[in-house]
């Protein structure tokens, strides 16, 4: 499994307080099958000041630690960017991409996503990135209406989905949304947006429930392959689900086959 968002670089930004407290979540990741963790650090001007420097020697150092201590997990950088008008220089000027890849992880505010949204992620696109919205389904507009993500899709912004909002860690609300994005394919990427505040459980929750729920291929593509398509900059399908409806459709193929042999 590979979590593509979490903030466990230690005191750079809102999560992890400190050296220990990171090695500590990234050994219990490692030792519930998380295989690879993009260190995505909030890339915001003005609030979390660091530089580039700062934060590979932080990446290094844990990486280190958690060899010595015979953990496999590879981590990788990245940064959960906010959508600003200077966005596109500043993705090009520091690299704030996925790993090596043209993905970039972006966010705004929860409440005005539609505000500014296109605007700033069409300057991305144009310029050859691959925009990943973070935690769609936490989005007021996406919330009052979750079809609002098909569009994005049709204009090639990739989803990412929080573990947390799957198990309810967010309310209710967030947890039906995230629930209706999954269910109807408009989701490609699985992050537990972890801040090392407790345990790291929600991931491997969620993953089972997506296994019980959905399947065990649509858990496979979410928590795994299309993650090692970011690490690899190949192109994630933006469509992986070709039924919109998937019970509706489900019920109605049944009654045709046993129509067909009886
Ligand atoms: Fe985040």
């Amino acid at each position: 499994m590979i979590d593509i968002h979490c903030h466990i670089i230690p005191a750079i930004d809102d999560g992890s307080k400190d050296l220990a407290s990171s090695i500590g979540q990234l050994l219990a990741m490692d030792a519930g099958g998380i295989t690879h963790a993009f260190l995505t650090s909030h890339y915001l001007k003005g609030h979390y000041e660091y530089s580039r420097e700062e934060y590979m020697k932080k990446l290094e150092e844990l990486q280190q630690a958690l060899k010595a201590k015979g953990a496999k997990l590879k981590l990788i950088p990245g940064f959960e960017v906010f959508l600003s008008p200077t966005i596109l220089e500043d993705v090009k000027e520091k690299n704030l991409t996925l790993g090596d890849s043209k993905y970039v992880l972006i966010e705004t505010e929860l409440n005005g996503l539609y505000h500014d949204f296109e605007h700033y992620t069409f300057d991305l696109l144009r310029a050859g990135y691959k925009p990943i919205l973070a935690h769609a389904e936490r989005y007021v507009s996406v919330m009052r209406k979750p079809s609002k993500v098909r569009d994005l899709i049709e204009r090639n912004v990739y989803i990412q989905v929080n573990t947390g909002s799957l198990v309810g860690q967010y309310g209710e609300k967030v947890r039906q949304t995230a629930w209706i994005l999954l269910d109807n394919g408009w989701a490609h990427l699985l992050g537990s947006d972890d801040h090392v505040r407790g345990p790291y459980t929600s991931y491997f929750e969620a993953v089972e429930k997506i296994k019980h729920r959905i399947d065990k291929r649509t858990a496979q593509l979410l928590s795994r392959e299309h993650a090692l398509m970011v690490l690899a900059d190949e192109e994630i399908p933006y469509k992986y689900v070709h039924v919109e409806r998937p019970h509706h459709h489900r019920s109605r193929s049944k009654s045709f086959w046993r129509w067909l042999f009886g």
